[in-house]
């Protein structure tokens, strides 16, 4: 019987290509519900708060430590894939026999915490995680003998027909001693040698089972989220799962979500009561909403804070940036970081703001662009308004005051301040300051032509 008050180690399993990807990215960095598949995993091996976790790298093993690397993690690098048996035994090398040891797979990122715990209550000296599935192609077949024992893992390519039809898979996932997961590998090496294939985790099965021990078979409590990720229809299914659950927490916490099918969380995500989220909305980074905020279809936020009823209208892009309570913002505009709506504040469509700050009640409501900017409470910037911010070489800042107003399709030429109460005429390129109460323009002045006419079409010649 395993002592289950023996330390336990975490070893995770990294090493591999992921060739069935066919991506650049190696498998276990491709992302799901926008971090690394590895994440998830080292986040569930976390929350068991093992005395160590190591992760066997070995396919860019540097991009995989860089993306990962963390005080609390130990990495061991696997030159060559020989196959997982190999990486966990590199992984053992120097662990204290007496040990137990919970092996997890880096693409197996989805495990119920339930079916960890349930593997570590077991009393066998060796307990697999496994599952039943009605599509069991690809995964190692579990042998029963007798029916909740396991005999031994047959891998899909080893398969005869006859186990090819079991439905019961391996899930990757096994909790042992270390001196003894030590022996069986040893045993699966000669194995492999002898096979001249890969040296597989599974052999430590039959091993176990040649040494007349016992081996736990623990059956998933949900088969569908312990599926390992091989290729993208795999992770494209394991992202809609990730997704479909994540989107129904966010109900169950008060969201309304009009669609809970058409939602992607990408991050973290709080929210305070009656907030409305239509469909095909994507979320990044870490958002934090208030109170009754609307947030209309196909509107994309990352890192964002919205205060309380707030409304962001249809195919709104937002980055970094800060929405005071009462804002409007949208349809269709574009804040990017450092983008700050105070209280009230409004931004229509096709209107781009960057490193600019609105002062409460301000508006901006058509197709502007204001960078390097900070406007003053309730002043209305007219449509087609730019503020010139770049020279080709240096950002400038333009400084607006309360209660301004800006005429349409004004460009105001950084660095440039205008006054509180200014009026600037429709059209001005502004290249100094603008005093405050004023009227500023620049215009030529309107002339019409009295003797002007049409041009006329000249008759062509008739060709004879
Ligand atoms: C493996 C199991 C299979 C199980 C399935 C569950 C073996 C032999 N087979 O197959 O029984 O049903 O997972 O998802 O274990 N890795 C290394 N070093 C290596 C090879 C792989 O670290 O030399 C890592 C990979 O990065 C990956 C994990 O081990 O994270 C599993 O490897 P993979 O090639 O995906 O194995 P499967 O074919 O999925
Ligand atoms: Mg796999």
């Amino acid at each position: 019987m395993t002592d289950r008050t023996a330390p336990l180690h975490v070893v995770v399993l990294a090493a591999g290509k992921g060739t069935r990807m066919r991506s650049r990215l190696p498998k276990v960095l491709q992302p799901l519900g926008g971090r690394p598949l590895i994440a998830h995993v080292l986040e569930r091996a976390r929350g068991l708060e093992p005395r160590s976790v190591t992760v066997v790298v070995g396919h860019q093993a540097e991009r995989v430590i860089q993306t990962t690397d963390a005080d609390d993690l130990r990495f061991v690098e696997q030159v060559e894939q020989k196959g997982t048996g190999h990486a966990v035994s590199l992984a053992l090398a120097a662990q204290d026999p007496a040990d137990r040891v919970l092996v997890l797979y880096g693409d197996v990122p989805l495990i119920p915490e339930a079916d960890l715990a349930a593997c570590l209550a077991g009393e066998a000296r060796l307990v697999v995680l496994g599952a039943e599935i009605p599509d069991p192609a690809g995964y190692g077949r579990l042998i029963e003998h007798p029916p909740g024992h396991l005999e031994r893992i047959v891998e899909e390519r080893d398969a005869d027909a006859a186990t090819r039809r079991i439905r019961r898979i391996n899930t990757g996932i096994l909790c042992a001693v270390a001196g003894d997961l030590q022996r069986w590998l040893a045993a699966g090496e000669s194995e492999a040698a002898r096979r001249q294939g890969e040296w597989y985790l599974t052999d430590v099965v039959a091993a176990a089972r040649a040494e007349g021990l016992p081996v736990a078979l623990v059956l998933s409590s949900r088969p569908e989220a312990v599926l390992g990720v091989n290729d993208r229809a795999q992770l494209a299914q394991q992202e809609r799962q990730y997704q479909h659950a994540r989107a129904q927490n966010c109900l169950r916490e008060g969201l309304m979500l009009a669609d809970p099918a058409r939602f992607d969380l990408r991050g973290e995500l709080s929210f305070g009561q009656d907030c409305l989220i239509d469909v095909n909305v994507v979320m990044e980074g870490r958002v934090r909403l208030g109170e009754g905020v609307r947030i209309g279809p196909g509107c994309r936020l990352r890192d964002v804070t919205v205060g309380d009823d707030a409304v962001i209208d249809a195919y709104s892009l937002l980055e970094s940036c800060e929405i005071g309570p009462n804002c409007q913002v949208g349809p269709f505009a574009r804040l990017r970081p450092g983008a700050r709506l105070e209280a009230g504040a409004r931004v229509g469509n096709f209107v781009e703001m960057k490193n600019a700050t609105l002062g409460p009640g301000a508006k901006a409501n058509h197709l502007t662009y204001l960078g390097d900017a900070t406007v003053g409470a309730r002043t209305n910037i007219g449509a087609g308004t730019i503020t010139c911010n770049y020279d080709g070489a240096n950002k400038h800042q333009t400084r607006i005051g309360v209660g301004a107003f800006i005429g349409s399709n004004s460009s105001l030429v950084a660095p440039v301040v205008v006054g509180d109460d200014a009026t600037i005429g429709a059209g001005t390129v502004l290249t100094r300051d603008a005093p405050p109460g004023k009227l500023t323009l620049t215009r030529s002045p309107q002339e019409t032509r009295p003797d002007w006419e049409r041009p006329r079409k000249t008759a062509h010649p008739t060709k004879d």
